[in-house]
């Protein structure tokens, strides 16, 4: 063992090999949860060496593919080396990774697309079929054999518990003194035994430090020393700026009515560009002693720790640039006194969101003029990552925001469309929509009430006289109907796209592709 190695308790030294070794373990044809949220804290190299090994084996004619389960998105030595070597049988519950995403919409991949806070139990309960290999990163193991969590926690938990074989691996990259900062609650049960979760506070430590898993299950530890993705952000355009300035205009408002407290309520922010330049926004903006309750840690919210604005932040991982990274590890004793890593069934529990009251925040592709949303798929049927927790935090949230630029692929797509071409959120769980152009607030609203608001006050001015059109005309449709939609025109607009590379921008285009395209008398209904 090397003098600086991290793997203390005596009894587990003598599984330390090479991650060669313990790839060569993995057969094919079983189901591998693997740690990982959002670039942090995935196993780097059992992932890699078991690409160069499906590889060999691929062209020796002998198809090696395992299942890959995760807390949600990697990197590229987990993600993209598994699905450049087409190792990648099924994969959940969420992924960003462009080779898999490619794999996924050719065909060449399964993928199951589920909400974070879901998996844990589906596991238990075997929905998902049998979990028999755990490849989970850690930052070190103590003496008595506890594993000190990484940068993420995700499902590992999960993992420890129900896979039938574990290989760690130790990676001397993830800084010590994160040792202190998780929360691994172990008091979840399967109904009907099930007691309220003890959580009322985003801040609150309700469980232990370390992760438990039975050493008998330990088959391999690999040493490793290798960083994070750690990508950095691109700082916040003019949409998102603009993005910003309404959501915060609007908890100013909701305050001023005394639907808010002074300091708000616990924040969830998405993944992304805008969902940090939100946080930026909050962070220069009025309201102070702010929380947040949400499962990825970026930048913005780093930022608003340190200048206070953010009293405490609970999470599943920390997905930081290199420099935030950097910020963090320097004032960590304080930082790890206000961050809480909880696994993602507790960081993304309904009932939690629901008691605390949380704001979510999160972004989308497109939603409809009534207030469906999508957030997975491009033109209906390519995914582009998955539902995240989205659908966790939407469904359950004080109130649930969504946001996109009004416009995509350089403006030739409307983010605003008469019927969207996926639904991940329904109108139930939307109350919020944003875009630059501004917010429409959908609470109290029917359909046609709801149609109006999104229509003046998001839709790009390119396209909302087109998108009036549409709605005029399936109004006066039949008197409209409750929600009034022209069926065989809903979606023309994504044909349109698909066929020409552009979204009707005004009434001629929209016009022309209903003559050239859908041409049923309802397309040509009632002027
Ligand atoms: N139609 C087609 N493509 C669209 C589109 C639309 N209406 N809107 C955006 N896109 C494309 C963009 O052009 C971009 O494509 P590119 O990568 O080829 O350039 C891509 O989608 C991402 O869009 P971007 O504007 O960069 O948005 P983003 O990084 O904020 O991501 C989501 C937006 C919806 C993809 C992302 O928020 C997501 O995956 N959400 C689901 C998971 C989630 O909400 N998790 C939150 C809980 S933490």
């Amino acid at each position: 063992m090397a003098s600086d190695s991290r793997v203390l308790n005596s009894a587990l030294r003598s599984r330390i090999m090479s991650a060669e070794e313990a790839a060569a373990l993995i057969p094919s044809g079983v189901n591998v949860g693997m740690s990982g949220f959002t670039g942090a804290g995935y196993p780097k190299q059992v992932p890699a060496a078991l690409a160069k090994r499906i590889m060999d084996s691929n062209l020796n004619g002998k198809k090696f593919k395992i299942g890959v389960w995760t807390g949600a998105s990697t990197a590229p030595e987990l993600d993209g080396a598994l699905a450049m070597v087409d190792g990648v049988e099924m994969r959940l519950p969420y992924q960003s990774d462009p080779i898999c995403r490619k794999r996924i919409n050719a065909g060449e991949m399964e993928y199951i697309d589920i909400h974070l806070s879901h998996v844990a139990q589906s596991v238990w309960f075997g929905f998902l079929g049998k979990l028999d290999w755990a490849v989970i990163e850690v930052a070190g193991i103590t003496e008595e054999g506890h594993l000190i969590p990484a940068s993420s926690i995700g499902n590992n938990k999960t993992w420890l518990d129900c896979a039938d074989k574990v290989i760690l691996e130790v990676n001397s990259w993830q800084h010590p003194a994160l040792e202190g900062m998780h929360d691994i609650y172990y008091g979840t049960q399967l109904p009907p035994h099930r007691k309220p979760i003890p959580l009322v506070r985003p801040d609150d430590r309700i469980g232990e430090p370390y992760l438990k898993v039975d050493p008998s299950k330990i088959v391999a530890i690999v040493e490793t020393d290798l960083k994070d993705r750690n990508s950095a952000f691109t700082p916040p355009d003019q949409a998102s700026k603009q993005i910003a300035g309404h959501i915060l205009e609007f908890f100013e408002h909701e305050v001023r009515k005394g639907r808010l407290p002074r300091e708000l309520l616990p924040l969830q922010s998405g993944v992304g560009n805008i969902a940090n330049a939100v946080m930026n926004g909050l962070n220069e903006g009025p309201f102070d002693n702010l929380t947040a309750y949400t499962e990825v840690l970026q930048d913005g919210m780093l930022d608003m720790l340190r200048s206070g604005k953010l009293t405490s932040a609970s999470s599943t991982a920390l997905s930081l640039s290199p420099a935030a990274l950097a910020e963090l590890y320097t004032n960590i004793d304080d930082y790890r006194r206000r961050i809480v890593l909880r696994p993602q069934e507790i960081s993304n529990h309904p009932e939690l969101i629901r008691r605390l009251g949380v704001l979510a925040m999160n972004g989308m592709i497109e939603a409809d003029i009534y207030g469906n949303v999508n957030s997975t798929h491009v033109m209906g049927t390519q995914i582009m990552n998955g539902i995240g927790g989205s659908g966790d935090f939407a469904r359950n949230a004080y109130i649930s925001i969504f946001m996109t630029p009004s416009t995509a692929k350089g403006g030739d797509i409307s983010c605003i469309v008469p019927m969207v071409s996926h639904t991940d959120h329904t109108e139930h769980d939307v109350q919020v929509i944003v875009t630059e152009q501004g917010l429409a607030d959908l609470r109290g609203l029917s359909p046609k009430q709801r149609a109006k608001v999104v229509i003046e006050n998001c839709a790009h001015p390119d396209f909302k006289p087109v998108l009036k059109d549409y709605y005029r005309r399936a109004n006066s449709y039949a008197a409209g109907r409750h929600t009034p939609h022209l069926l065989e025109e809903a979606l023309s607009w994504h044909l349109r796209y698909l066929r020409s590379g552009k979204m009707p921008r005004d009434t001629a285009d929209e016009l022309s592709e209903r003559v050239g395209g859908a041409t049923s008398p309802l397309a040509r209904a009632p002027q």
